[in-house]
Protein backbone atom coordinates (compact mmCIF):
# COMPACT_ATOMS: atom_id res chain seq x y z
CA UNK A 1 0.00 0.00 0.00
CA UNK A 2 1.15 3.00 -0.88
CA UNK A 3 1.67 5.89 1.79
CA UNK A 4 2.02 9.36 1.67
CA UNK A 5 4.76 11.87 2.12
CA UNK A 6 4.57 15.53 2.46
CA UNK A 7 8.41 17.52 2.60
CA UNK A 8 8.70 21.41 3.23
CA UNK A 9 12.00 22.75 2.55
CA UNK A 10 13.21 26.03 3.80
CA UNK A 11 16.48 27.62 2.93
CA UNK A 12 19.14 26.85 0.22
CA UNK A 13 20.10 24.64 -2.77
CA UNK A 14 22.05 21.62 -0.46
CA UNK A 15 18.45 21.55 1.34
CA UNK A 16 16.58 21.38 -2.09
CA UNK A 17 19.21 18.37 -3.24
CA UNK A 18 18.44 16.82 0.29
CA UNK A 19 14.48 16.74 0.37
CA UNK A 20 15.39 15.22 -3.31
CA UNK A 21 17.68 12.25 -1.49
CA UNK A 22 14.98 12.13 1.23
CA UNK A 23 11.94 11.57 -1.78
CA UNK A 24 14.52 8.53 -3.48
CA UNK A 25 14.64 6.35 -0.42
CA UNK A 26 11.26 7.01 1.23
CA UNK A 27 10.26 6.04 -2.30
CA UNK A 28 11.67 2.76 -1.64
CA UNK A 29 9.28 2.36 1.63
CA UNK A 30 6.39 2.94 -0.37
CA UNK A 31 5.87 6.18 0.07
CA UNK A 32 4.61 8.93 -2.85
CA UNK A 33 5.01 12.67 -2.34
CA UNK A 34 1.96 15.00 -1.98
CA UNK A 35 1.55 18.81 -2.25
CA UNK A 36 -0.20 19.42 1.38
CA UNK A 37 0.49 18.06 4.86
CA UNK A 38 -3.41 17.18 5.22
CA UNK A 39 -3.39 13.78 4.34
CA UNK A 40 0.05 13.02 4.77
CA UNK A 41 1.27 9.90 6.96
CA UNK A 42 4.83 11.32 7.34
CA UNK A 43 5.23 14.84 7.25
CA UNK A 44 9.04 16.14 7.15
CA UNK A 45 10.36 19.76 7.55
CA UNK A 46 13.88 20.01 6.04
CA UNK A 47 14.58 23.24 7.70
CA UNK A 48 17.05 25.99 7.85
CA UNK A 49 18.78 27.55 10.82
CA UNK A 50 20.83 30.30 8.83
CA UNK A 51 18.95 33.28 10.37
CA UNK A 52 16.37 33.66 13.18
CA UNK A 53 13.59 34.12 10.83
CA UNK A 54 14.14 30.58 9.09
CA UNK A 55 14.74 29.15 11.97
CA UNK A 56 11.39 30.88 13.41
CA UNK A 57 9.43 30.04 10.83
CA UNK A 58 9.69 26.42 11.53
CA UNK A 59 8.37 26.44 15.09
CA UNK A 60 5.01 28.29 14.02
CA UNK A 61 4.81 25.88 10.89
CA UNK A 62 5.16 23.04 13.89
CA UNK A 63 1.87 24.90 15.51
CA UNK A 64 -0.25 24.95 12.53
CA UNK A 65 0.57 21.02 11.71
CA UNK A 66 -0.28 20.34 15.68
CA UNK A 67 -3.84 21.93 14.88
CA UNK A 68 -4.12 19.59 11.90
CA UNK A 69 -2.84 16.64 13.54
CA UNK A 70 -5.37 16.67 16.61
CA UNK A 71 -8.27 17.58 13.63
CA UNK A 72 -6.86 14.28 12.08
CA UNK A 73 -7.12 12.84 15.78
CA UNK A 74 -10.62 13.86 16.32
CA UNK A 75 -11.91 13.06 12.77
CA UNK A 76 -10.56 9.28 13.70
CA UNK A 77 -8.03 9.42 10.83
CA UNK A 78 -4.93 7.91 11.32
CA UNK A 79 -2.13 10.04 13.04
CA UNK A 80 0.77 11.66 10.60
CA UNK A 81 3.92 10.94 12.00
CA UNK A 82 5.83 14.60 12.25
CA UNK A 83 9.69 14.81 11.35
CA UNK A 84 12.04 17.89 11.81
CA UNK A 85 14.95 17.30 9.63
CA UNK A 86 18.14 19.92 8.40
CA UNK A 87 20.03 22.51 10.55
CA UNK A 88 17.40 23.68 12.58
CA UNK A 89 16.92 20.01 14.25
CA UNK A 90 20.89 20.08 14.00
CA UNK A 91 21.32 22.88 16.36
CA UNK A 92 18.60 22.21 18.15
CA UNK A 93 18.71 18.55 18.67
CA UNK A 94 15.92 17.31 22.04
CA UNK A 95 14.85 20.82 22.67
CA UNK A 96 12.88 20.68 19.69
CA UNK A 97 10.84 17.88 21.67
CA UNK A 98 11.07 20.28 24.88
CA UNK A 99 9.71 23.50 22.87
CA UNK A 100 7.01 20.90 20.40
CA UNK A 101 6.03 17.52 22.01
CA UNK A 102 4.32 17.34 18.79
CA UNK A 103 7.25 16.19 16.77
CA UNK A 104 8.09 12.89 16.63
CA UNK A 105 11.75 12.71 15.17
CA UNK A 106 14.29 15.13 15.33
CA UNK A 107 18.09 13.99 12.94
CA UNK A 108 20.02 16.60 11.00
CA UNK A 109 21.59 16.84 7.95
CA UNK A 110 24.05 13.90 7.94
CA UNK A 111 21.47 11.39 9.13
CA UNK A 112 18.17 11.00 6.65
CA UNK A 113 19.71 8.05 5.00
CA UNK A 114 18.24 6.35 7.95
CA UNK A 115 15.16 7.82 7.91
CA UNK A 116 13.36 4.64 6.67
CA UNK A 117 15.09 3.20 10.21
CA UNK A 118 13.44 5.88 11.67
CA UNK A 119 9.89 5.93 10.26
CA UNK A 120 9.91 2.46 11.28
CA UNK A 121 10.26 2.73 14.28
CA UNK A 122 8.08 5.47 14.98
CA UNK A 123 5.06 3.72 12.93
CA UNK A 124 5.28 0.79 14.88
CA UNK A 125 2.82 2.44 17.81
CA UNK A 126 -0.59 3.07 16.90
CA UNK A 127 -1.22 5.97 19.08
CA UNK A 128 1.24 9.02 19.12
CA UNK A 129 0.95 9.39 22.65
CA UNK A 130 3.93 6.55 23.02
CA UNK A 131 5.92 6.90 19.82
CA UNK A 132 9.40 6.72 20.61
CA UNK A 133 11.06 10.05 20.62
CA UNK A 134 13.46 9.50 17.96
CA UNK A 135 16.76 12.14 17.88
CA UNK A 136 19.83 11.52 15.55
CA UNK A 137 21.69 14.20 14.86
CA UNK A 138 25.27 12.61 13.90
CA UNK A 139 27.62 14.40 11.97
CA UNK A 140 29.35 11.64 10.35
CA UNK A 141 28.66 12.73 6.52
CA UNK A 142 30.56 9.59 4.27
CA UNK A 143 28.22 7.00 5.51
CA UNK A 144 25.50 9.10 4.03
CA UNK A 145 26.64 9.37 0.88
CA UNK A 146 27.61 5.78 0.97
CA UNK A 147 23.97 4.64 1.68
CA UNK A 148 21.96 7.06 -0.68
CA UNK A 149 24.21 6.48 -3.59
CA UNK A 150 22.77 2.93 -4.42
CA UNK A 151 18.63 4.58 -4.71
CA UNK A 152 17.71 5.50 -7.93
CA UNK A 153 17.84 8.98 -9.40
CA UNK A 154 14.53 10.69 -10.40
CA UNK A 155 14.24 11.87 -14.33
CA UNK A 156 14.35 15.31 -14.94
CA UNK A 157 16.87 17.90 -17.29
CA UNK A 158 18.39 19.71 -14.49
CA UNK A 159 19.69 17.78 -10.88
CA UNK A 160 21.68 18.99 -8.43
CA UNK A 161 24.71 16.93 -7.36
CA UNK A 162 26.58 17.28 -4.14
CA UNK A 163 30.40 17.45 -4.32
CA UNK A 164 31.53 18.68 -0.89
CA UNK A 165 29.88 19.86 2.11
CA UNK A 166 30.24 21.34 4.98
CA UNK A 167 32.75 24.28 6.00
CA UNK A 168 35.90 24.76 7.88
CA UNK A 169 35.77 28.49 7.55
CA UNK A 170 33.82 29.60 10.59
CA UNK A 171 32.98 32.82 9.92
CA UNK A 172 31.80 34.69 12.85
CA UNK A 173 28.00 35.04 12.19
CA UNK A 174 27.39 31.52 10.38
CA UNK A 175 26.00 28.49 12.02
CA UNK A 176 26.93 26.24 9.04
CA UNK A 177 30.40 24.78 10.59
CA UNK A 178 27.90 24.06 13.40
CA UNK A 179 24.87 22.36 12.00
CA UNK A 180 26.58 20.98 8.66
CA UNK A 181 30.04 19.76 10.17
CA UNK A 182 33.35 20.16 8.96
CA UNK A 183 34.66 20.08 5.27
CA UNK A 184 34.17 17.12 3.46
CA UNK A 185 34.75 16.48 -0.45
CA UNK A 186 33.07 13.09 -1.78
CA UNK A 187 35.65 10.92 -3.77
CA UNK A 188 36.24 11.41 -7.41
CA UNK A 189 34.55 7.86 -8.06
CA UNK A 190 31.58 8.76 -5.79
CA UNK A 191 30.95 11.76 -7.82
CA UNK A 192 31.74 10.52 -11.15
CA UNK A 193 29.13 7.39 -10.30
CA UNK A 194 26.47 9.85 -9.64
CA UNK A 195 27.10 12.09 -12.67
CA UNK A 196 27.25 9.39 -14.81
CA UNK A 197 23.66 8.17 -13.19
CA UNK A 198 22.14 11.41 -14.11
CA UNK A 199 23.73 11.38 -17.66
CA UNK A 200 22.17 8.41 -18.74
CA UNK A 201 19.23 9.33 -16.97
CA UNK A 202 18.66 12.41 -19.39
CA UNK A 203 20.12 15.30 -17.35
CA UNK A 204 21.55 17.96 -19.55
CA UNK A 205 22.47 20.38 -16.87
CA UNK A 206 23.92 19.80 -13.73
CA UNK A 207 25.08 21.79 -10.86
CA UNK A 208 27.62 20.85 -8.40
CA UNK A 209 27.13 21.18 -4.96
CA UNK A 210 28.25 22.62 -1.47
CA UNK A 211 28.63 25.24 0.95
CA UNK A 212 32.45 25.83 -0.27
CA UNK A 213 32.18 23.89 -3.15
CA UNK A 214 35.47 25.19 -4.90
CA UNK A 215 36.80 23.90 -1.65
CA UNK A 216 35.94 21.10 -3.31
CA UNK A 217 39.21 18.52 -3.29
CA UNK A 218 38.06 15.14 -3.41
CA UNK A 219 40.67 11.84 -3.83
CA UNK A 220 40.52 9.10 -6.51
CA UNK A 221 41.41 5.34 -5.77
CA UNK A 222 44.72 6.22 -6.65
CA UNK A 223 44.74 9.20 -4.01
CA UNK A 224 44.77 11.78 -6.19
CA UNK A 225 43.53 14.96 -5.42
CA UNK A 226 41.14 16.47 -7.69
CA UNK A 227 40.32 20.18 -7.59
CA UNK A 228 36.73 21.29 -8.54
CA UNK A 229 38.43 22.94 -11.78
CA UNK A 230 39.98 19.41 -12.90
CA UNK A 231 36.70 17.86 -11.92
CA UNK A 232 34.39 19.83 -14.25
CA UNK A 233 36.89 19.56 -16.96
CA UNK A 234 36.46 15.90 -16.47
CA UNK A 235 32.62 16.17 -16.53
CA UNK A 236 32.65 18.45 -19.71
CA UNK A 237 34.67 16.02 -21.37
CA UNK A 238 33.29 12.28 -20.43
CA UNK A 239 29.97 13.44 -19.82
CA UNK A 240 27.08 14.73 -22.25
CA UNK A 241 25.92 17.78 -19.63
CA UNK A 242 25.41 20.57 -21.83
CA UNK A 243 25.31 22.68 -19.01
CA UNK A 244 27.74 22.39 -15.98
CA UNK A 245 27.15 24.80 -12.93
CA UNK A 246 28.60 24.82 -9.43
CA UNK A 247 27.65 26.85 -6.33
CA UNK A 248 28.31 28.24 -3.71
CA UNK A 249 32.04 29.60 -4.04
CA UNK A 250 34.17 31.29 -1.71
CA UNK A 251 36.09 33.96 -2.50
CA UNK A 252 38.92 32.64 -0.74
CA UNK A 253 39.25 29.35 -2.95
CA UNK A 254 38.77 30.81 -6.65
CA UNK A 255 41.67 30.00 -8.03
CA UNK A 256 43.32 30.78 -11.28
CA UNK A 257 42.77 27.25 -12.69
CA UNK A 258 38.89 27.37 -11.65
CA UNK A 259 38.77 31.12 -13.36
CA UNK A 260 40.46 29.81 -16.69
CA UNK A 261 37.70 26.95 -16.92
CA UNK A 262 35.09 29.39 -16.96
CA UNK A 263 37.04 30.62 -20.54
CA UNK A 264 37.36 27.16 -22.14
CA UNK A 265 35.02 24.87 -21.10
CA UNK A 266 31.81 25.93 -23.25
CA UNK A 267 29.76 23.85 -20.69
CA UNK A 268 30.43 25.68 -17.99
CA UNK A 269 28.11 28.83 -17.55
CA UNK A 270 28.75 32.22 -17.47
CA UNK A 271 26.88 32.63 -14.01
CA UNK A 272 29.38 32.94 -10.84
CA UNK A 273 27.64 33.52 -7.38
CA UNK A 274 30.60 34.86 -5.22
CA UNK A 275 29.55 36.32 -1.70
CA UNK A 276 31.32 39.08 -0.67
CA UNK A 277 29.05 40.27 2.49
CA UNK A 278 30.33 43.24 2.59
CA UNK A 279 32.49 46.02 1.06
CA UNK A 280 34.64 47.35 4.12
CA UNK A 281 38.18 45.48 4.77
CA UNK A 282 37.47 46.28 8.71
CA UNK A 283 34.32 44.56 8.67
CA UNK A 284 35.52 41.32 6.32
CA UNK A 285 38.39 41.20 8.78
CA UNK A 286 35.88 41.03 11.79
CA UNK A 287 33.56 38.30 9.38
CA UNK A 288 36.57 36.13 9.61
CA UNK A 289 36.65 36.36 5.74
CA UNK A 290 40.35 35.11 4.62
CA UNK A 291 40.47 37.52 2.01
CA UNK A 292 40.37 41.17 1.54
CA UNK A 293 37.95 43.77 -0.62
CA UNK A 294 41.05 44.53 -3.33
CA UNK A 295 41.51 40.76 -3.40
CA UNK A 296 37.55 39.97 -4.44
CA UNK A 297 37.56 43.18 -6.64
CA UNK A 298 40.87 41.16 -8.47
CA UNK A 299 39.29 37.94 -8.78
CA UNK A 300 36.48 39.18 -10.11
CA UNK A 301 38.33 41.30 -12.78
CA UNK A 302 40.31 37.74 -13.77
CA UNK A 303 37.12 36.51 -14.20
CA UNK A 304 35.76 39.42 -16.23
CA UNK A 305 38.94 38.87 -18.50
CA UNK A 306 38.48 35.40 -19.51
CA UNK A 307 34.42 35.72 -20.09
CA UNK A 308 33.46 39.22 -20.66
CA UNK A 309 30.05 38.63 -20.22
CA UNK A 310 29.80 36.52 -16.62
CA UNK A 311 26.90 37.32 -14.89
CA UNK A 312 27.65 37.45 -11.02
CA UNK A 313 25.71 37.43 -8.13
CA UNK A 314 27.11 37.49 -4.20
CA UNK A 315 25.57 37.18 -0.84
CA UNK A 316 25.60 40.75 1.30
CA UNK A 317 24.85 41.24 5.29
CA UNK A 318 24.23 44.93 6.64
CA UNK A 319 24.48 45.60 9.90
CA UNK A 320 26.96 43.59 10.70
CA UNK A 321 28.14 43.94 14.75
CA UNK A 322 30.68 47.25 14.52
CA UNK A 323 29.63 48.71 10.93
CA UNK A 324 29.38 52.09 10.59
CA UNK A 325 27.57 54.43 7.98
CA UNK A 326 31.50 54.41 6.46
CA UNK A 327 31.51 51.19 6.58
CA UNK A 328 28.50 50.19 4.58
CA UNK A 329 29.13 53.08 1.89
CA UNK A 330 31.77 50.64 1.44
CA UNK A 331 29.62 48.07 0.52
CA UNK A 332 27.42 50.44 -1.70
CA UNK A 333 30.97 51.62 -3.79
CA UNK A 334 32.03 47.41 -4.40
CA UNK A 335 28.29 47.14 -5.08
CA UNK A 336 28.33 49.91 -7.71
CA UNK A 337 31.94 48.87 -8.99
CA UNK A 338 30.88 45.10 -9.60
CA UNK A 339 27.63 45.53 -11.52
CA UNK A 340 25.78 42.21 -10.29
CA UNK A 341 23.32 40.52 -12.46
CA UNK A 342 21.33 39.49 -9.29
CA UNK A 343 22.30 38.85 -5.19
CA UNK A 344 20.84 38.24 -2.32
CA UNK A 345 21.04 40.37 0.85
CA UNK A 346 20.23 39.99 4.21
CA UNK A 347 20.07 42.24 7.75
CA UNK A 348 22.42 40.22 10.00
CA UNK A 349 20.92 38.41 12.31
CA UNK A 350 22.32 36.97 15.78
CA UNK A 351 22.73 33.18 15.70
CA UNK A 352 23.35 31.82 19.02
CA UNK A 353 26.41 29.59 19.57
CA UNK A 354 28.32 31.97 16.47
CA UNK A 355 31.16 34.69 17.84
CA UNK A 356 29.37 37.79 16.69
CA UNK A 357 26.06 37.06 18.85
CA UNK A 358 28.33 37.37 21.43
CA UNK A 359 29.44 41.46 20.91
CA UNK A 360 28.18 44.60 22.25
CA UNK A 361 28.46 46.30 19.13
CA UNK A 362 25.45 45.20 17.62
CA UNK A 363 23.82 47.62 15.03
CA UNK A 364 20.57 49.13 16.01
CA UNK A 365 17.29 47.24 14.01
CA UNK A 366 16.04 50.48 12.21
CA UNK A 367 19.33 50.77 11.08
CA UNK A 368 20.01 47.69 9.33
CA UNK A 369 16.35 48.06 8.14
CA UNK A 370 17.49 51.57 6.36
CA UNK A 371 20.64 49.96 5.42
CA UNK A 372 18.93 47.14 3.87
CA UNK A 373 16.39 49.33 1.28
CA UNK A 374 19.40 51.51 0.36
CA UNK A 375 21.37 48.36 -0.76
CA UNK A 376 18.56 46.33 -2.33
CA UNK A 377 17.17 49.27 -4.23
CA UNK A 378 20.82 49.14 -6.08
CA UNK A 379 20.93 45.88 -6.44
CA UNK A 380 17.61 45.67 -7.80
CA UNK A 381 18.30 48.56 -10.59
CA UNK A 382 21.46 46.59 -11.54
CA UNK A 383 19.22 43.32 -11.87
CA UNK A 384 16.67 45.19 -13.94
CA UNK A 385 19.39 46.98 -15.96
CA UNK A 386 21.05 43.09 -16.53
CA UNK A 387 17.79 41.87 -17.46
CA UNK A 388 16.44 44.79 -19.90
CA UNK A 389 19.81 44.44 -21.68
CA UNK A 390 19.08 40.71 -22.79
CA UNK A 391 16.21 41.79 -24.60
CA UNK A 392 16.73 41.15 -28.50
CA UNK A 393 19.48 38.83 -28.09
CA UNK A 394 19.01 34.91 -28.81
CA UNK A 395 19.92 32.92 -25.79
CA UNK A 396 19.63 29.25 -24.90
CA UNK A 397 17.16 28.28 -22.59
CA UNK A 398 16.34 24.85 -21.17
CA UNK A 399 13.07 25.00 -20.71
CA UNK A 400 12.23 22.74 -17.87
CA UNK A 401 9.13 23.31 -15.66
CA UNK A 402 5.74 24.64 -16.10
CA UNK A 403 5.02 27.84 -15.16
CA UNK A 404 2.65 29.74 -13.06
CA UNK A 405 -0.06 29.74 -15.85
CA UNK A 406 -0.93 26.26 -17.58
CA UNK A 407 0.31 27.94 -21.08
CA UNK A 408 3.91 28.73 -19.95
CA UNK A 409 7.11 27.13 -19.95
CA UNK A 410 10.21 28.07 -18.10
CA UNK A 411 13.58 27.62 -18.00
CA UNK A 412 17.00 29.59 -17.54
CA UNK A 413 19.23 31.48 -19.54
CA UNK A 414 22.75 31.15 -19.27
CA UNK A 415 23.00 33.58 -16.85
CA UNK A 416 20.55 31.69 -14.60
CA UNK A 417 17.57 34.28 -15.48
CA UNK A 418 14.53 32.77 -15.59
CA UNK A 419 12.92 32.75 -19.01
CA UNK A 420 9.02 31.85 -20.10
CA UNK A 421 7.75 31.42 -23.18
CA UNK A 422 4.06 31.37 -24.21
CA UNK A 423 3.22 27.90 -25.81
CA UNK A 424 -0.67 28.14 -25.83
CA UNK A 425 -1.91 24.52 -26.26
CA UNK A 426 -0.58 21.40 -25.31
CA UNK A 427 1.03 20.28 -28.89
CA UNK A 428 3.74 23.29 -28.26
CA UNK A 429 4.07 22.33 -24.72
CA UNK A 430 5.26 18.60 -25.17
CA UNK A 431 7.50 19.79 -28.27
CA UNK A 432 9.38 22.06 -26.17
CA UNK A 433 9.04 20.63 -22.39
CA UNK A 434 12.26 19.24 -20.99
CA UNK A 435 14.49 20.72 -24.91
CA UNK A 436 17.18 23.42 -24.79
CA UNK A 437 16.02 26.33 -27.57
CA UNK A 438 17.15 28.83 -28.75
CA UNK A 439 14.91 31.97 -27.81
CA UNK A 440 14.63 35.22 -28.90
CA UNK A 441 14.00 38.07 -25.55
CA UNK A 442 11.57 40.29 -26.00
CA UNK A 443 10.24 41.78 -22.74
CA UNK A 444 12.28 42.00 -19.51
CA UNK A 445 10.32 42.11 -15.84
CA UNK A 446 12.70 42.55 -12.87
CA UNK A 447 12.79 38.77 -12.18
CA UNK A 448 12.31 37.12 -15.38
CA UNK A 449 12.48 37.87 -19.20
CA UNK A 450 10.00 36.57 -21.60
CA UNK A 451 11.39 34.78 -25.25
CA UNK A 452 9.65 33.71 -28.05
CA UNK A 453 10.77 30.80 -30.12
CA UNK A 454 13.37 31.90 -33.28
CA UNK A 455 12.63 30.68 -36.67
N1 LIG B 1 22.82 36.85 9.49
C1 LIG B 1 22.49 37.30 8.26
N2 LIG B 1 22.82 36.66 7.13
C2 LIG B 1 23.52 35.52 7.25
N3 LIG B 1 24.00 34.68 6.33
C3 LIG B 1 24.62 33.66 6.95
N4 LIG B 1 24.56 33.84 8.28
C4 LIG B 1 23.89 34.99 8.49
C5 LIG B 1 23.51 35.70 9.66
N5 LIG B 1 23.84 35.28 10.87
C6 LIG B 1 23.86 34.91 4.89
C7 LIG B 1 25.23 35.10 4.22
C8 LIG B 1 25.43 33.80 3.50
C9 LIG B 1 24.00 33.44 3.13
C10 LIG B 1 23.77 32.03 2.77
O1 LIG B 1 23.26 33.78 4.29
O2 LIG B 1 25.15 36.17 3.32
O3 LIG B 1 26.27 33.91 2.37
FE1 LIG C 1 29.12 30.07 6.60
FE2 LIG C 1 31.32 31.42 6.00
FE3 LIG C 1 31.28 28.73 5.73
FE4 LIG C 1 29.88 30.29 4.04
S1 LIG C 1 32.12 30.25 4.27
S2 LIG C 1 29.16 28.41 5.09
S3 LIG C 1 29.21 31.96 5.36
S4 LIG C 1 31.12 29.87 7.66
Amino acid sequence: MTKKLFIKTYGCQMNVYDTERMVDVMAHEGYQVIDTPDEADLVVLNTCHIREKAAEKVYSDIGRLRVMKEKRRKAGAKDSILAVGGCVAQAEGAEIHRRAPVVDMVFGPQTYHRLPEMTRAADKSKSAGDRPRIVDTDLAVSEKFAALSKKAVAAKKTAFLTVQEGCDKFCTYCVVPYTRGGEFSRSFEDVMADAVKLNEAGVLEVTLLGQNVNAYHGHDVSGTEWSLARLIRHLAEVTDFKRIRYTTSHPHDMTDELIAVHGDVAECMPYLHLPVQAGSDRIVKAMNRHHTVAAYLKTIEDIRAVRSDIALSGDFIVGFPGETDADFQATMDLVRQVNYAQAYSFMYSERPGTPAAGWDDQVESHVKSERLAELQEELNRQQRAFNDNSVGQTLPVLLERTGKEASHLVGRSPYMQAVYVDVGDGALAEQYFGKLVDMKIISAGPRSLKGEFVG
